[in-house]
């Protein structure tokens, strides 16, 4: 691919900014397999396009980041790959990734097709070459689209391709679907106290072991300090539990999660929370008016029920600063 053409869609994906994105995933969720319509929420609101453009346009990367609080791993151009691994869709990124830059190569003159369309063309394209539907598809296709919005053509067409910790899984997305759906059973003092019953909490859906038990009505970030095992050699964030968490009161951000599965079975969130994510930078436009948003802070998050979590690489305070 000659220079030429990079760039100029390269300029054509920048013209995009964090509202026309929201606008080009509102109008392409209704279209993405349900198993996969919460992982693309999620993977867009930790890779918010105002964190990359503050790095990108900061003539001093390392200021901003200790401006913005930063801490974890942040940038996304070091982990391409590997963030988009919860998603369904990640054991067709290889293919997604190759389409979208044949994409590029062919379409020279990119304006005049809206960023959708171009989505869609992409994953309609991947869905005949590797013959799944094209929803399974469209969500880890507009990640591809956003990433290389991100990251630029070098950095992504040089990314490996393939998630690479991602244990093979041939599940249908109907599988995994059911497999979420099956609450735990509750033990005998379960049954007998309602109070005592536990749940399961699923960090990561791609291991086994990456669970934890919550008692009913206990905060996601406590349940997850009783976790002893050691988790600080993955993530030195992660210094009781494989959730990252400080202040335990809404002060610090560390403890962001994405709720892949089981949103509505927390405590809905509260005006305080709210506000806290806003701070943060981690709300979404889209998910201002829900009741059980996407993204949470573990701390001020009551469980009720069995919920499957995504914990983020990084966090810091993109907004509340001066
Ligand atoms: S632990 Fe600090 S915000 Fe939740």
């Amino acid at each position: 691919m000659i220079a030429a053409e990079r760039n100029t869609f390269q300029s054509y994906l920048e013209k995009h900014n964090e509202a026309n994105w929201a606008e080009v995933l509102g109008k392409l969720l209704p279209f993405i397999h349900p198993v996969d319509q919460l992982a693309t929420r999620i993977w867009f609101s930790f890779w918010p396009l105002k964190l990359s453009r503050s790095l990108h346009q900061a003539e001093d990367p390392q200021r901003v980041a200790r401006h913005l609080l930063l801490d974890g791993k942040y940038r996304l151009e070091e982990q391409l790959d590997s963030s988009v691994e919860f998603l369904y869709g990640a054991r067709f990124w290889p293919d997604v990734k190759r389409a979208i830059l044949t994409h590029v190569e062919k379409n020279t003159r990119p304006e005049g097709t809206s960023l959708e369309r171009r989505i869609q063309q992409v994953a309609s394209q991947v869905s005949s070459e590797i013959r799944v539907a094209e929803a399974v598809v469209l969500g880890i296709t507009a990640v591809g689209f956003m990433a290389l919005q991100q990251v630029g053509i070098e950095v992504f067409s040089e990314a490996g391709g393939r998630p690479s910790t991602r244990p093979v899984d041939r599940r249908i997305p109907e599988e995994v679907l059911r497999t979420r759906c099956a609450e735990s059973r509750p033990g005998l003092l379960g049954i007998l106290h309602r109070v005592d019953r536990k749940f399961v909490v699923t960090f990561d859906e791609n291991r086994k072991d990456s669970t934890f038990k919550v008692v009913r009505g206990q905060d996601l970030s406590m349940a997850s300090a009783a976790d002893t095992r050691d988790f600080k050699n993955q993530d030195p964030r992660r210094i009781a539990g494989p959730i990252p968490a400080q202040c335990r009161s809404a002060a610090c951000g560390y403890c962001w999660v994405g709720v892949l599965w089981g949103k509505e079975k927390l405590s809905p969130v509260t005006p305080f929370e709210k506000q806290r994510l806003r701070h943060f930078g981690y709300a979404s436009v889209e998910s201002e008016g829900e009741s059980h948003p996407h993204i949470r802070l573990s701390c001020q998050s009551r469980c009720f029920g069995d919920v499957v979590l995504v914990v983020p690489p990084w966090n810091g305070v993109l907004d509340g600063r001066e």
